[in-house]
This record gives C-alpha cells, structure tokens and sequence, in this order.
C-alpha cells in the first residue's frame, strides 16, 4: 500500500429518501477519504447523517448520488453479489445493540463471517486464539452471549469485525449501550487491535471522550461536513459539538 492512498472514500456523496415533499435529504455533498491505519470518529447531532454516511461507506446502502472507492474499485454499477462479496473480503461491522447470534457461543459468534465465507475454520485456529486473547474472552469462548455481560458481548462483536482482517472496520456507536469504563476499553481495544493488524476504522459516536480515542474528527451537520479536527481533546470535541448542537 502506498503512502498516502485511501482505503475508503466518498465524493460528492448525496443521499435522499423517499420522493417528493416528504423526500429526506440526509447527505448533501460529502467528499472524505481515509487512509489505511487510520483511526477516525465523527460526530454531529441526530439525525445529521452519521449512520447514513457509514452505511454508504460499508456498501450497505447506495448513494443517491457521487461515488464510493474501495481501494481501487469503484462500488457503483457493482451488482448486488459483487458487493456482498467485497463487504465480506475488505469490511467489518460493529453495531451499538452487539447483534451477536444468541445460540452460538462466543467463540462461533467471532468465526461465523469465517463460515459464511466459506473458508476452513482449522487454517483460523492460531488467529482465533490470538483475536480471543486480544478482547480478553479466552476463559469464555464457549459462553453463549445472554451468559456475558454487555462489555463482553460488544468484545465478542469486535472479535468477529476483525477475524477475517478486514482493511475497514465500521462502527456505529461501538460504545452506546455500554457504562463509560467499560466503554473506554473496548475502544482501547479496537484501536489496539486496528493498529495491529493495520485496519482503518471508522466509528460513530455521540461521546465526545470515545472520539477523542480517535487521530481524526470529523463533524456533521444537516448532512455535510461542517468541521474536522486531528488528535483533539474530550473538551474540544465537547465545545465543538455544542456549537453546532446549538446552531442546528
Ligand atoms: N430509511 C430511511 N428512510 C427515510 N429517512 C431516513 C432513513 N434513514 C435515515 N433517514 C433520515 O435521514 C436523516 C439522517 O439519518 P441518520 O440515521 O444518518 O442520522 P444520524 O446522524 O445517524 O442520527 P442519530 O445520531 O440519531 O443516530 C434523518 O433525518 C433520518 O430521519
Ligand atoms: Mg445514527
């Protein structure tokens, strides 16, 4: 990978639901890109377009308009199984409800992209080790997710993001259902993890102390991008979200 070359990026990204007086405009015009090993939050009001702008960026919604690059490829006029197959190469999500398969135990629960993939579980043995010991759950791999707690599950959920070393993770509100320590070190964990496998991530978020875990910021308002800031503190971020809370 070159210097300086995006694993991910969007130019003139609009995206409107539905038609006529009831259309919604959610994006209007974003260009970003993100380069590889990149740790980056945004951030904005509700209803700015943050999920919107991340679901885009995992091809799990079309833009309406503008373009979105995969490393070399251009996902527009991919069909419908090119996509998924480039999602499950390249991308790995984690959500704010964890989404964890309640009668598989933690240890299916990281492998299943593995096994819907298709691939061999056995040639994933040493790195499902590895990834178990990484979000601390060795001692809980065979536990279901409704025996773990909520910092448990969510550790689970980014195991599996990350078993098939994907170059992009996507997170949307990692930490929003979960108390602020225990949120803290799942973040420390995702950005321990993307750092060392090389990952680019991408992670929403409301709280101004998980962004401030990221090297860049970048801020959303009414569905364009109002503001960006590299390596800022908690307070920074607090300010700046009030600004544009206040402004909306
Ligand atoms: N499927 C949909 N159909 C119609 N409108 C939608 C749809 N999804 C999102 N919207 C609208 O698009 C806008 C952006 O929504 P989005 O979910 O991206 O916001 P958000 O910044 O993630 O907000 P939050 O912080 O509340 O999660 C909102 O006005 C929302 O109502
Ligand atoms: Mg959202």
């Amino acid at each position: 990978m070159q210097d300086g070359e995006k694993i991910v990026s969007v130019e003139s990204l609009e995206k409107v639901y539905g038609t006529g007086p009831t259309a919604v405009r959610a994006l209007k015009g974003v260009s970003l890109g993100f380069g590889a090993g990149e740790f980056a939050a945004i951030m904005g009001p509700s209803g700015s377009g943050k999920s919107t702008l991340l679901h885009i960026l995992g091809a799990l919604e079309e833009p309406t308009s503008g373009r979105v690059i995969v490393g070399k490829t251009d996902l527009s006029g991919l069909s419908d199984r090119k996509l998924t197959l480039l999602r499950r190469a390249r991308m790995g999500f984690v959500f704010q409800f964890f989404n964890l398969i309640p009668t598989l135990t933690a240890e299916e629960n990281v492998m299943l992209p593995v096994l819907i993939s298709g691939e061999k579980a056995a040639a994933y043995r040493e790195h499902l080790d590895d990834l178990l010991a990484l979000v601390g759950l060795e001692e809980r791999r065979g536990h279901r997710p409704d025996e773990l707690s909520g910092g448990e599950q969510q550790r689970v959920a980014i195991a599996r993001a990350l078993v098939r070393n994907p170059d992009l993770v996507l997170a949307d509100e990692p930490t929003g259902n979960l108390d602020s320590k225990t949120g803290s070190s799942v973040l420390d964990l995702l950005r321990e993890s993307a750092a060392r496998y090389g990952q680019t991530i991408v992670m929403v978020t409301h709280d101004p102390r998980a962004a401030a875990v990221a090297e860049r910021v970048i801020f959303l308002a009414d569905g364009r991008v109002v503001d960006e800031a590299t390596r800022p503190g908690a307070d920074e971020i607090f300010e700046r979200i009030k600004t544009l809370e206040s402004a909306g």
